[in-house]
C-alpha cells in the first residue's frame, strides 16, 4: 500500500510514523508512507495556500490549486483510482469497517487541513472521502488521518505478528474484548479465573465468547444485534439482564 498525507504541517508525523508498528511496517515494506507539505505546490509567489472567504466573514479557507496539483501529481495514470480522504469534523464517522475497506486499497491519500476551511471544489470534485475521527474539532486534521493510517496499517497482511490478533480486537468481532489476565495466578489476593488456568480450551473459548458478550452488553449494548444471537448468547443476555 502507498499512503500519501497533504498537510501544512509534516513534521507533526515524523514521531508517529517512525515508532513502533508503523515503523516496522515501513521496514517491511507493507507500506510506504509520505508527508508532503502542499505549500510546496503553491503557483502563488508568496507560496500562499490559503484566501479570504468569498461573501466575507471570519477565517480563511484553503485554495483548491495547491491541493489539487498536489494530487495530480501524486497519482499516476496507470494505477487504480487512490481513494482521496478529506479530513473534516463534517465527515462521515470512521469505524473499524472503514479501517478494514480502506486496508484493501492500493493507493491512499489524505488531505489535512489546519485552522482553515476548505473551498467547497475540493470536497465536491477531488475526494472521494470525507472522514471525521469523533464529535469534536481539533485544530486540524493531522491527528485525525494519523489515527486512521494507524488503524489501517495495523490490518495489512504481516504486519502484525501474529496474524490473528486483530480478528479477535474489540470491533472486528463486533463485540468487546473478552477481559485478559497474565501472570501471576494470585496478585495480592486478586486470583485469575479458574476456568483459564484449567487448560481445557473448548471451556476458555466458551468463557471468553461469554464474558465479551457480557462486557459489550454492559458498556455498548448499542452493538448487539438482537437477531443473529445464538441460542446460548441469547440464555447468556438473559442472565446477564437478572444480574
Ligand atoms: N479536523 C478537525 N476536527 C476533526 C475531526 N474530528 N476529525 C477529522 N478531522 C478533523
Amino acid at each position: 500500500m502507498k499512503i500519501d498525507i497533504l498537510t501544512l504541517f509534516p513534521e507533526m508525523f515524523v514521531g508517529v510514523l517512525n515508532n513502533s508498528i508503523l515503523k516496522k511496517a515501513q521496514e517491511k515494506e507493507a507500506v510506504t508512507i509520505q508527508a508532503h507539505n502542499f505549500r510546496d505546490y503553491s503557483e502563488n509567489k508568496h507560496k500562499n495556500v490559503d484566501d479570504y472567504p468569498y461573501g466575507g466573514g471570519e477565517g480563511m479557507v484553503l485554495t483548491p490549486q495547491p491541493i489539487f496539483d498536489a494530487v495530480d501529481q501524486l497519482t499516476s495514470h496507470k494505477e487504480k483510482k487512490p481513494r482521496i480522504i478529506l479530513m473534516c469534523p463534517q465527515g462521515e464517522t470512521f469505524t473499524q469497517k472503514k479501517a478494514e475497506e480502506l486496508a484493501n486499497e492500493e493507493h491512499l491519500i489524505f488531505i489535512c487541513g489546519h485552522y482553515e476551511g476548505y473551498d467547497e471544489r475540493i470536497r465536491e470534485h477531488l475526494v472521494t472521502d470525507e472522514i471525521s475521527i469523533g464529535d469534536y474539532v481539533l485544530t486540524g486534521g493531522e491527528l485525525a488521518s494519523m489515527v486512521i493510517v494507524d488503524s489501517v496499517v495495523r490490518l495489512l497482511p504481516d504486519v502484525l505478528g501474529n496474524e490473528l490478533s486483530h480478528m479477535r480486537d474489540s470491533f472486528s468481532t463486533g463485540y468487546l474484548e473478552h477481559p485478559q489476565y497474565t501472570r501471576p495466578a494470585d496478585f495480592r489476593g486478586m486470583v485469575v479465573p479458574e476456568v483459564l488456568l484449567s487448560g481445557n480450551h473448548k471451556h476458555i473459548e466458551e468463557w471468553r465468547s461469554k464474558e465479551s458478550l457480557k462486557r459489550t452488553f454492559q458498556r455498548r449494548p448499542d452493538l448487539i444485534k438482537k437477531e443473529v444471537l445464538s441460542a446460548e448468547q441469547i440464555k447468556w443476555l438473559k442472565e446477564f439482564e437478572n444480574e
